[in-house]
């Protein structure tokens, strides 16, 4: 289908990820004729506003975030109703079922139903469960449930979480969000690796020395500092992000483009990390804190309660794959708060030729890179060597790229429109699922337990930095060393 129908419920449209992202993306789809006239969205949170205060604002979020055309978005606002809710309270559910029936009838959305939980964990197993119970599951038509991160603290409340869900919907109901899987080049990743014979038939260990993946962000933890300071880097984004794109770097080739094969072809890959021994962690992985710096204050003074925080804003680590193909490179990963750019880029490091003909100087060699740009460009630069024009055989570095500038000039879509209509036409491969998280989960878990033995010595890089020099001397240690963020 096209064109789906749909009735899309959020709970916790009064939030921030609704207004920053779900309504934007929701009216990009409309605008752009992915979704027609037969939808509605219907926003749940507590407070008390009215429809047309939920209009208002679902145009207040349009108007500050991208151009549009004002007949469009009165139509497309008046798609939008709002109830006010409590979620463990019974009556909330049997007054939802009672609009649903109205609005399916009203927008021949034939029973097909999105429940979107943009709001905390901690009630995703009541609501799931009280869906069920009060019979909003029950339709004429295909039910789906949407779920944000962070799915459970370990992999302890992340089993949980699951099974309280599970009670209520089934696997294929599921569609856990990770956003960078929405991210174009991160759905290159794939096309870059398998569609091409000059990079698949080098892509192992007798080719590649190191891979790094960075994903470093200039902001800080803005409002979300309860949140944040709880869960840490190494929760918020190596057990989804991080380990998802190394995911997708390390994986086989599936042997057809569906997502029952792709993700099994992942979950080959993170049954295969080597977990971190406790008493190696140090060789493995490092943890850092801002303190004050170019970018303003440091971590321990942007609100009272993180005076004393021992949470890691930054992480750097080494990651290993024990399987054929993997053994002995290591994949280092990095991402953290108030670093000096934003930016979320791959370095694949080639081995290096065995001998050298062309440098005077060993120092001038350099080894072939792809590096794959994810943000904020977006596209491929392949550096290679080739000559020195004039007298003489000496080489000099050269880069072939490829800037990815969207379809037919049209801006690449965000990552958020496409996980919402992917989410809508059933399909889902660019979302986790449960053995992933799992997986994840117990990688990410030796980590955080052999940290939690000791303390560490934070602040220990300053806001606006690359990150601790502890990360530095991870890859020194194997002889290598991060390749620059920018060019
Ligand atoms: C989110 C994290 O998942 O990803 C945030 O919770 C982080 O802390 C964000 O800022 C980064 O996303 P992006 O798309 O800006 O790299």
């Amino acid at each position: 289908v096209d064109k789906p129908n749909v009735v899309i419920v959020i709970f916790g449209a009064t939030g921030d990820l609704s207004k920053r992202k779900l309504f934007p993306s929701i009216y990009r789809l409309y605008q752009n004729g992915k979704i027609g006239e037969d939808f509605a969205v219907v926003g749940l949170a507590r407070r008390p506003w009215t429809n047309d205060i939920f209009r208002e604002k679902v145009c207040e979020s349009i108007n500050e975030s991208q151009a549009h055309n004002e007949d469009d978005l009165e139509s497309f606002a008046a798609h939008f109703y709002y109830q006010s809710f409590d979620v463990t309270d019974n009556s909330s559910y049997t007054h939802l079922d009672g609009l649903l029936d109205q609005l399916e009838g009203q927008y021949q959305t034939n029973g097909n139903r999105v429940f979107y939980l943009a709001m905390a964990p901690e009630y995703f197993g009541t609501i799931a469960n009280q869906l069920e119970q009060n019979g909003l599951k029950e339709s004429a038509g295909w039910t789906r449930l949407v779920i944000e991160k962070p799915f459970g603290h370990d992999l302890a409340s992340a089993k949980e979480l699951n099974n309280q869900i599970r009670l209520a919907f089934n696997e294929d109901q599921i569609y856990r969000i990770d956003h960078y899987l929405g991210k174009e080049m991160v759905q290159n990743i794939e096309v870059i690796r398998f569609a091409n014979g000059i990079f698949e038939h080098l892509w192992n260990n007798r080719f590649i020395s190191n891979i790094q993946v960075t994903s470093s962000e200039k902001l800080g933890v803005e409002e979300r500092a309860r949140y944040y300071d709880r869960s840490g880097a190494t929760r918020d984004m190596v057990q989804n992000h991080m380990l998802q794109m190394v995911a997708l770097l390390a994986m086989e080739p599936p042997i057809k483009l569906t997502p029952d094969e792709i993700r099994s072809e992942k979950v080959k890959v993170l049954r295969a990390l080597r977990l971190v021994e406790p008493t190696e962690v140090e060789n493995y992985f490092v943890r850092g804190q801002y303190g004050p710096g170019r970018l303003g204050k440091g971590y321990r003074e942007e609100a009272p309660e993180l005076k004393d925080s021992t949470t890691e804003t930054y992480v750097a680590g080494k990651v290993m794959i024990d399987n054929y193909r993997w053994a002995g490179v290591p994949f280092y990963i990095r991402t953290g708060k108030k670093m000096k750019e934003k930016s979320i880029k791959i370095v694949v490091e080639f081995r290096d030729i065995p001998m050298n003909l062309y440098y005077k100087d060993e120092s001038e060699r350099h080894p072939n890179l792809l590096v794959i740009n994810i943000q904020p460009d977006e596209g491929i630069t392949l550096h290679l060597n080739a000559k020195k024009a004039g007298v003489g055989s000496i080489a000099q570095p050269i880069e072939l790229s490829y800037t990815n500038n969207g379809v037919d000039g049209i801006n690449t879509p965000e990552a958020y429109e496409k996980l919402i209509y992917d989410c809508i036409i059933g399909d889902t491969t660019n979302f986790t699922h449960w053995d992933e998280v799992a997986y994840s989960w117990k990688f990410v878990d030796a980590v955080l337990d052999a940290w939690s033995e000791t303390e560490p010595l934070f602040p220990n890089y300053t806001a606006g930095s690359m990150g601790p020099e502890a990360a530095d001397r991870l890859l020194e240690k194997d002889g290598f060393h991060w390749w620059p963020v920018t060019d």
